[in-house]
């Protein structure tokens, strides 16, 4: 799906303007990370396995926080993302911490030109991303360019079944499926709800087949597909605490699907 909005543009300025007060929020507390506090969760966690050594894409990676944190873990890490003062602050918190990382300013679609093809063991991506990008095709186009053969996607996202909600989840305001871009007005952020900004922002939804056809129309294999009744982070409204890192929507409990994870593989033929 192509689109005429300049929702690069606008996208851009709300992510540039977020990155302050998310430096800033107690959601990221970059203190206990540059402490040594890891901002991965047991589910990429889990799906990943050991990166060690392994050239990991981290695509749509913010300021950086799970970009070095899996550098941590031993891998040769390359975050990409669209907001330059993202990029900026993931290239300065690299250095705080000394833990190295390449970072490049991009938008997703345009790495094909800036990265040759087949270079990464792992294409990792997670928690709000596909719905910044107007067509999946071309976003597994983009995951199939950068991996090896043999190589694997790990995503983890929230489920598209939330965005049909409106904020409280108290009413269904959009369609399950893709119907084209949503114009939203955003006061202040997941992460800094009192930042006192207000942003204009583009998302699409991307139902569940979408997702997994886009990634079989670019020949990957799934080798695991899982949905999740909780969320680890408790950006939702009502949210209550009901494991270890695992939230839920109050009223709703564990009866409305809040994540789910794909692992792809690139064929080595
Ligand atoms: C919700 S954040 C990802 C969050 C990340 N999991 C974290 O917690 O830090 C989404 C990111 O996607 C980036 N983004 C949005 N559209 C993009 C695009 N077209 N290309 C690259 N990055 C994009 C934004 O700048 C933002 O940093």
């Amino acid at each position: 799906m192509s689109t005429d909005l300049p929702y690069l543009d606008l996208n851009r300025a709300m992510w540039n303007d977020w990155t302050g007060p998310h430096l800033e929020s107690a959601f990221y507390d970059v203190e206990a990370f540059k402490a040594g506090r890891s901002s991965l969760n047991q589910p990429e966690l889990d799906l990943l396995g050991s990166v060690t050594g392994q050239r990991l894409l981290h695509l749509q990676c913010h300021f950086g926080q799970d970009s070095l944190s899996l550098a941590r873990l031993g891998a040769r890490v390359t975050g990409v993302d669209l907001a330059d003062q993202a990029i900026a602050a993931a290239r300065q918190l690299s250095q705080d911490i000394g833990v190295p990382a390449e970072f490049i300013c991009s938008d997703v679609y345009s790495l094909p030109g800036q990265l040759p093809a087949g270079q990464f063991d792992v294409v990792y991506t997670s928690y709000g991303v596909l719905g910044w990008l107007p067509d999946l095709d071309r976003w597994a186009a983009v995951v199939a360019h950068c991996l090896r053969p043999g190589g694997r996607l790990v995503l983890v996202e929230f489920h598209p079944v939330v965005w049909m909600y409106d904020s409280d989840f108290t009413r269904v305001d959009h369609s399950y499926f893709n119907q084209g871009s949503i114009l939203e007005t955003e006061n202040g952020s997941y992460a800094a709800p009192g930042s006192g900004s207000t942003h204009q922002s583009i998302t699409w939804n991307h139902s569940l087949s979408e997702v997994v056809s886009s990634l079989l129309g670019q020949g990957l294999s799934i080798s695991s597909f899982r949905e999740y009744d909780y969320s680890p982070y408790p950006i939702f409204a009502n949210a209550e605490l009901v494991g270890e890192g695992q939230y839920v929507v109050g009223p709703l409990g564990r009866k409305l699907p809040l994540l789910f994870s794909v692992v792809a593989e690139q064929g080595v033929g």
